[in-house]
């Protein structure tokens, strides 16, 4: 192997920079050539990449977003956008590339690897945390950290007013977020895809509580909750108990700004273990980190496997409130 090119494709996760500049330099350190690909695949499709030097990722380390722009491609999808990607790829002499994103981007790299012969290896870099084979994803600390300080601010008003507020946090298919955010901001209650979310319930222990002269609450709602988003949640509390809601959606301000220690260096090992995995590796690989330790697993267990909440977690989500 003599040239790889990195990609980011989905959503932007807090610390793609730092894996970005992982990669480059680990790829330059060991003799290879290297290219960043600007837009994902569709970036890649339309030959949109720069051959990167060491200083082309100075200073990127703590910041947010991705310098390499990302971007949910279409046409990649399509056995005619691959084949576009494979020979801007081969043209430049390419034949490895690294993928910092969530599953829908390991899909398609692993089709890109079995129809065109190009190594891939998939980093998991989502800030939704829901890709087996890795403890954390990259982003996913950062996210929870941004969404703690904000409800923690939003603690101050529900109490100042002894208002009942539900907070709606990022996590289309998984709970990852709201689990860890609501335990660690005291949430009354925490509502996720993975449990059962029993609106009745709910308004039954606000009233005990109370009962019992808690004058203020805050309810945490990851985005996919089965009964709905934090408005359709608002409105179906209303209508069982009488309650009125403010609802705070936290959005992309989860997506953005610089990564934590934890992501940084989770994005180090990552881009890393990446390039080493591309080196040595012939099949369709994803690296993950699993107790600290990096690890390779076939791409395909990315979105075939599941992975689980931690259960004490889910334990402590209720009874502490
Ligand atoms: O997958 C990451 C994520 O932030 C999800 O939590 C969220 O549902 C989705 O992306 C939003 O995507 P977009 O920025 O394309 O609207």
């Amino acid at each position: 192997m003599k040239a790889i090119a990195v990609l980011t494709s989905g959503g932007d996760s807090p610390g793609m920079n730092a894996g970005i500049r992982a990669t480059v330099r680990t790829a330059l350190t060991g003799g290879l050539s290297v290219f960043g690909i600007r837009r994902g695949y569709q970036g890649l499709i339309e030959d949109d990449m720069i051959s990167m030097k060491s200083t082309d990722v100075s200073n990127i380390l703590q910041r947010g977003g991705t310098i390499l722009h990302s971007a949910r491609s279409e046409e990649f999808r399509t056995a005619e956008g691959r084949a576009k990607a494979a020979e801007n790829l081969k043209n430049r002499g390419i034949d490895g590339l690294v993928v910092f994103g969530g599953d829908g981007s390991f899909r398609g790299a692993n089709d890109l690897q079995l129809e065109h012969s190009i190594r891939v290896v998939g980093a998991p870099a989502t800030i939704d945390n829901d890709i087996w084979g890795s403890d954390f994803t990259i982003g996913f600390d950062t996210a929870v950290n941004t969404a703690l300080e904000a409800i923690d601010k939003v603690r101050d008003t529900a109490a100042a007013h002894d208002r009942l507020f539900i907070v709606e946090v990022m996590g289309r298919y998984a709970g990852f977020i709201a689990l860890e955010v609501g335990i660690g901001a005291g949430a009354e209650e925490i509502l996720i895809p993975e449990t059962v979310t029993d609106i009745p319930a709910i308004c039954r222990k606000l009233t005990e509580r109370y009962k019992g002269g808690r004058t203020s609450s805050i309810l945490v709602v990851a985005e996919g909750d089965e009964e709905g988003n934090a408005y359709e949640i608002a409105e179906k509390i209303e209508k069982h108990s009488g309650y009125k809601s403010h609802v705070t959606v936290l959005g992309h301000v989860q997506r953005g700004g610089s990564p934590t220690a934890a992501d940084r260096m989770l994005a180090t090992k990552l881009g890393y273990g990446a390039v080493k995995a591309l080196l040595d590796t012939a099949a369709p690989c994803m690296v993950g980190v699993q107790n600290g330790v990096i690890n390779r697993h076939p791409l395909a267990d990315a979105w075939t496997r599941r992975k689980n909440l931690d259960k004490l977690l889910v334990q402590l989500s209720s009874g502490l409130e």
